[in-house]
């Protein structure tokens, strides 16, 4: 058997925000990332199109050596994971794992709420799949859940114009949507993983008190914790250190948004899908 790096999958650059976190909590790994930022965002797609560009990511992700992909991303966990891990995987290889980011983020929202009152700021996709309401019935069926969906929060991102004023009018609009709908909630989860890049603006518009739970810590922990639990998965993960990238658009471009994630040099490569 040959060892491989752990895969992570994005639509476009949200998941550097859960890579950057994993590789400084686990820096010994092999990681590689893969952003379809050329298809991004996903968010508004429809159900069949997000499944089958996940599934293409994947295959592509195992051909290049992985035997772990994580999907960075919640709109391609919400709606493209279940059937990945069930109706592909098993023809695919059985042995080689697809984990997603929703369940790991839900177990934490239960530990940090107080009054029981949470928020969840996702994509189109995300909100609409009700995958977050749910997971959190499921697991802490006394909670309120209130979703709000950021269409224009993704573009901001993938655009770079994500610390620029013009983000605020877009920022401030959801902020004061979601608490309308519940002006109590003492949690928000950011549920999609390009949120991050706008938490500056997204503090600056809510209420002091109110918990943002990002995911990059959640995932870090949660994949420590499954190698720790599957040490047949975690004999066949690499460890070298090094990380390389992969976008299906210009690998320049893609580089100028990585580098506030990544210091010093790294290896960008164009990919098609
Ligand atoms: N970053 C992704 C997520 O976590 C997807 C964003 C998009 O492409 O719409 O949902």
């Amino acid at each position: 058997m040959k060892q491989g790096p752990i895969a992570f999958f994005d639509s476009g650059y949200g998941g550097l925000t859960i890579l950057d976190k994993v590789r400084k909590a686990m820096p010994e790994y092999d990681y590689i990332y893969l952003g379809d930022n050329a298809r991004s965002p996903y968010g508004t797609r429809s159900f069949d199109v997000i499944y089958e560009y996940t599934l293409q990511a994947v295959k592509k992700l195992f051909e290049m050596g992985a035997h772990l992909v994580i999907l960075a991303c919640n709109t391609a966990s919400a709606k493209a994971l279940r059937n990945i891990q069930q109706k592909d995987l098993p023809g695919i290889d059985p042995q080689r794992r697809v984990l997603g980011v929703i369940r790991p983020s839900v177990e934490e929202i239960g530990n940090r709420s107080k009054n029981r009152h949470v928020g969840v700021f996702g994509t189109v996709g995300t909100v609409s799949s009700e995958s977050y309401l749910l997971e959190i019935a499921k697991l802490f069926p006394d909670m309120k859940v209130s979703q709000e969906a950021c269409p224009m929060w993704v573009p901001l991102v993938e655009n770079n114009e994500f610390l620029n004023n013009g983000a605020d009018y877009f920022v401030k609009q959801h902020v004061d949507a979601l608490l309308k709908k519940d002006p109590t909630l003492d949690t928000i989860i950011l549920g999609c993983t390009h949120y991050p890049m706008l938490m500056p603006k997204i503090m600056q518009f809510l209420p002091q008190g109110v918990n943002v739970i990002e995911q990059g810590d959640i995932i870090a922990e949660s994949l420590k914790d499954y190698l720790a639990r599957h040490p047949e998965m975690n004999e066949k993960c690499s460890k070298g250190g090094s990380v390389h990238f992969y976008t299906t658009e210009c690998k320049d471009k893609f580089r100028s948004t990585a580098e506030i994630f990544f210091d010093g040099d790294f290896n960008v490569e164009h990919v098609v899908l």
